[in-house]
């Protein structure tokens, strides 16, 4: 039934032809980026959206910013198997620039199904972008400040399948060149492996 509803999603996405970014994805004869991981997962990343690499392959996470990533679910001791990784935006942004508004609320929603239909107990944002949409998504506006002021936290909220914790952390691609930041969402990333 997940699978089935997970490849809905596929095929909508695919045939996005009302996005101005599917233009790019055409002319570029490259990939959307859906997600990929465990259905059952327990804990969901979200990312930004794809870069060079995700877009070529359709795989989330495959480039610099993955190996980071892969390093950091390492020292944490999770499986990347045993979770689901995605982004609020499914195709690539040219030059890898920042998503813009109307992109996020192009690709929010199905985003919004693929949490629905997972339906993980952890949410955890990577960057600011995926950490303001999922706060603002569940309610905790109020309590959104900058990445640097409340990464690693935990925010406990409610989804329409139940209760969900949000964890905001800072995007894996700021660790590339930054070893201090990169022993930060070391840090971080241990809150995941507590609960
Ligand atoms: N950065 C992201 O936000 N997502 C990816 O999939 C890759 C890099």
């Amino acid at each position: 039934m997940k699978d089935e509803l997970l490849r809905q999603i596929k095929d909508e996405v695919l045939n996005l032809k009302e996005s101005p970014l599917y233009q790019e994805r055409k002319k570029n004869a490259v990939f959307p980026v859906i997600g990929e991981g465990n259905h059952d997962c327990r804990i969901m990343f979200i990312g930004e959206a794809p870069g060079k690499n995700e877009a070529a392959t359709g795989r989330p996470f495959c480039g610099a910013a993955g190996r980071i990533l892969d390093e950091l679910l390492a020292s944490a001791g999770i499986e990347r198997n045993d979770v689901y990784i995605t982004n609020i935006v499914k195709d690539r942004p040219p030059f890898n620039r920042d998503p813009l508004p109307e992109e996020i609320k192009t690709y929010g929603p199905f985003l919004d199904r693929q949490i629905n239909i997972i339906q993980p107990h952890v949410i955890a944002t990577l960057g600011r972008f995926s950490m303001e949409y999922i706060m603002r998504k569940f309610n905790l506006q109020d309590e959104l400040q900058p990445i640097s002021k409340i990464h690693g936290l935990m925010f406990p909220a409610r989804a329409e399948y139940g209760s969900v914790k949000i964890i905001p952390l800072y995007h894996p691609a700021v660790a590339i060149y930054d070893n201090s930041t990169k022993d930060t969402l070391k840090n971080d990333f241990q809150v995941l492996k507590s609960i």
